[in-house]
């Protein structure tokens, strides 16, 4: 049998306000992201991927790397920092036990300390849950997830990414990755409010090199961008999706990406999906 070819088939940022969670309480502005999510979902499906790969800013680790190998995500998802904006959704998606393991394998081999469980009790944080269940509402691929981890650093977030796609190759599955986070993030009393005009514009720059698949201006300004930015915790997690992007153009050469939804703001952070692709891809 002919092993397929896997490894990353999309590194994707997609946001996840809180107010986007129940779609009937959404507030205008944000309801245009809600539409992206699921042109984005759409999209990242027609891949057709063996696997959802997301990083979530809202599932914080404080020290190692983990994944959870359920063969089922079930469970009932709370906002903890918002329970009145998501007061209890019910999710059921499909997992990957066999790809969570050779993550965690993928990242101890290279020194990054990985851990996997399946306790039943464990539940989604809405960094999960949002962009997922306008992604794939009918859970037709699984999902794998990972958390953001306080002792890492951006640098390391990149590894993760890049690590991501080589362990896909390794097993032959496709991939969809996707960091849950916003991209500036210095956030303020008022669900309404924008970014200061100059972290407007560091968004605008972010959304411009990845959608023309500048990966190396990408990764050279990164630090600036999480910085000046005030990227969302402290750029791990979009620190991933350009790890995802750099590996894409190490194996395929030219990118292109392309935005999915508008770009808007809650309490003062910049919000936009993003997805980048090799050029050949059909997805494009
Ligand atoms: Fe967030």
């Amino acid at each position: 049998m002919v092993k397929k070819v896997g490894g990353l088939v999309a590194s994707i940022v997609a946001s996840h306000s809180p107010r986007m969670g129940v779609e009937e309480n959404a507030p205008e502005f944000i309801k245009g992201l809600i539409d992206g999510l699921r042109e984005l979902g759409r999209t990242a499906r027609a891949l057709e991927p063996d696997a959802i790969v997301l990083h979530s800013a809202h599932w914080v680790s404080t020290f190692w790397w983990y994944v959870p190998r359920h063969e089922i995500h079930e469970g009932i998802c709370v906002a903890d920092e918002a329970p009145d904006l998501i007061p209890g959704s019910p999710y059921r998606f499909k997992g990957e036990p066999a790809l969570a393991e050779a993550i965690a394998d993928g990242l101890n081999a290279e020194g990054i300390d990985c851990r996997t469980f399946d306790t039943p009790h464990w539940s989604w944080d809405y960094g999960c849950y949002v962009p997922l269940h306008y992604m794939d509402p009918a859970s037709s691929v699984p999902i794998v997830l990972l958390p953001t981890v306080l002792c890492s650093d951006p640098e390391e977030n990149r590894k993760v990414g890049r690590l991501v796609h080589d362990v896909g190759k390794d097993t032959g599955k496709r991939i969809v990755f996707v960091s849950s986070c916003a991209l500036s993030h210095d956030v303020v009393r008022g669900p309404e409010r924008w970014p200061t005009k100059e972290r407007q514009s560091l968004d605008h720059k972010f959304i411009e090199l990845a959608t023309e698949g500048r990966v190396v201006e990408l990764t050279a300004w990164l630090p600036e961008f999480i910085g000046t930015g005030v990227a969302e915790m402290g750029g791990r997690t979009i620190s991933s999706m350009v790890g995802g992007i750099e590996a894409l153009a190490q194996d395929y050469g030219e990118l292109v990406g392309k935005q999915f939804g508008p770009y808007a703001q809650s309490s003062g952070s910049g919000n936009a999906h993003v997805a980048v692709f090799p050029k050949t891809s059909k997805g494009m």
